[in-house]
């Protein structure tokens, strides 16, 4: 096992994902950018973070808010341009801050000039084998090339009109018809995606969040398939994704990345097989994968152990470094999934017992919870593409709340934000929550700070003790860490042992319902 001293800075990171559409306004157009990134950065390290996960910041037409990118080695112009990134990456370092950022290799926009050059293109030209465009079926080619459905909802496939008018071929994208699924058997597509990693890098880049991780590489000869396609990226008997080809691509990006041994790549995994999972943390592959147990948990003693055991377990078959999210931009808000924030609290101290990264989304220091819009504020292409039945993710990507007791509470000087801010979040505020002692903000700074601080908070060993019935008890590593959660509605006696934090106050010396607390045991609790 490695000691502290040669652990990469990752290793025991809190990440802050950014969603810089929503994070803080500089120029008053009512979406976030980089600078207003750059000025809350002493909030950032404040709180506590080590690193900054900003999701996609290249020159997008927004069809979806950035996952679809037209330039990889340039910044919108929305979001500052480059010069505005360089600030903010200047900016963080100085604080010793680490700034990563997404990368998208499964997909392009439909505005990228590879795509627009395909489309102008022959049927079986080089410029349409850079995508994955195939003849239709049935009378004409007028059906699509196989079932496959796109993960937003309706056909994986669009078809074109030929330049010379005619209807024509069909293109590949699991996402939005905005984004055209890349060839990857095409030696083009990675050759570029290696200029685009170094582009990066070489400005200063501390690393990479990848996309859709366990796409990329698709099946020879696009079987149709009887598997249930939900509009989600579930990997197991989907043969959409998770190809085994798949991890040539991610070798090839760790060779690039060896270049830079200080930056790292975290992948968005959405595989659920421990064995399959473990094979995208293989030594030669990604430094980090997103393994999404736990967001997937219910709020239930079984679901949650089940979850820390597993992400633990498939970490472990590579000895690798596990990860740990509650929330990001595509999943329903902690306090809502749970049915409340004193849960959304427990979960977060729960998690941040944990041995590995950890990654807190903005605004789930605040205790922000999803908010319901009304159907003409949403903006995911999900909403649109599933005829109106999906919603979609808008709910958790609303503006962060800053200062002042009305909307756009200093997120921007506009009050007509890209999306509508909920006047109730006027007591959410950070400026409301700096300093109260009992705010979740500072529930957070003290649960972060304490993870960073205290000795107790090493080995990667989990030891699960005897608990009373609705409530989990574990210990971590050998200096006598404890966290205990109870999921009761009524207070549970607490272990013995010097508390040193608990997400809500106790009750008569208990723990209270729902809450979760820190212990240190001089005397340990398993002999
Ligand atoms: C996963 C991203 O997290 C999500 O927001 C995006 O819509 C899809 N990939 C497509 O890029």
């Amino acid at each position: 096992m490695s000691t502290a001293q040669h652990e990469p800075w990752w290793a025991r990171a809190v990440f802050y994902q950014v969603y810089p559409r929503s994070f803080a306004d500089s120029d008053g157009d009512g979406i976030g950018d980089l600078d207003g990134v750059t000025s809350r950065l002493d909030y950032l390290d404040r709180l506590g973070v080590d690193a900054l996960w900003l999701s996609p910041i290249m020159v997008s037409p927004m069809a979806d808010h950035g996952y679809d990118v037209a330039d990889p080695r340039d910044v919108d112009p929305l979001f500052g341009g480059l010069a505005a990134f360089e600030r903010l990456i200047a900016a963080a370092h100085e604080r010793g801050m680490k700034v990563t950022t997404d990368l998208v290799p499964n997909h392009t926009s439909s505005q990228h000039p590879w795509f627009q050059e395909a489309l102008a293109a022959e049927p079986g030209s080089a410029a349409r084998n850079r995508y994955i465009f195939r003849d239709g079926r049935g009378p004409g080619g007028s059906e699509p090339p196989n079932n496959w459905q796109s993960v937003f909802g309706g056909l994986s496939w669009t078809r074109i009109v030929e330049p010379d008018g005619t209807p024509g071929q069909w293109y590949l994208h699991l996402f939005d018809a905005e984004q055209p699924d890349l060839n990857w058997d095409n030696p083009e597509v990675f050759d570029d995606l290696e200029k685009t990693l170094r582009f990066w890098l070489e400005r200063g880049v501390d690393g990479f969040r990848i996309d859709v991780a366990h796409g990329m590489a698709k099946p020879p000869g696009l079987p149709d398939t009887d598997v249930e396609m939900r509009p989600r990226m579930l990997s197991d008997g989907d043969p959409r994704f998770n190809h085994p080809d798949v991890h040539e691509i991610h070798r090839n990006i760790r060779t690039v990345m060896n270049d830079f041994p200080d930056a790292v790549t975290i992948g968005e995994v959405w595989v659920f097989d421990n064995a399959s999972w473990a094979e995208y943390v293989r030594a030669d592959e990604l430094h980090l994968g997103f393994n999404f147990r736990m967001v997937r948990a219910e709020y239930d003693i079984t679901d949650i152990r089940d979850a820390i055991e597993n992400t633990l377990a498939a970490a472990a078959l590579e000895n690798a470094t596990p990860t740990w999210t509650l929330e990001n931009h595509d999943v329903v808000r902690g306090p809502t999934r749970y049915g409340g924030l004193v849960q959304a609290r427990a979960m977060a101290l729960v998690t941040l017992t944990l041995p590995g990264a950890v990654f807190v989304y903005n605004g789930q220091e605040l205790g922000l919870a999803n908010v319901e819009l009304p159907d003409e504020a949403l903006q995911d292409p999900t909403w649109e593409r599933s005829g109106h039945t999906v919603r979609g993710r808008d709910g958790c990507r609303i503006p962060v709340p800053w200062s002042g007791d009305t909307p756009p509470f200093g997120f921007s000087t506009s009050t007509d934000t890209w999306l509508p801010m909920p006047p109730e979040w006027a007591a959410l505020t950070v400026e409301k929550q700096s300093g109260d002692p009992d705010s979740t903000l500072t529930f957070f700074q003290r649960a972060i700070e304490i993870r960073h601080t205290r000795p107790e908070f090493t080995g990667n060993r989990i030891e699960w003790l005897d608990a009373p019935r609705g409530t989990l008890v574990f210990g971590r590593g050998d200096a006598g860490l404890l966290c205990m959660l109870n999921t009761n509605d009524r207070a549970a006696p607490l272990p013995d042992g010097e508390l040193i934090l608990a997400s809500a106050p106790l009750i008569g010396g208990k723990l209270a319902p729902h809450a979760a607390a820190w212990l240190v045991s001089s005397v340990d609790p398993r002999r």
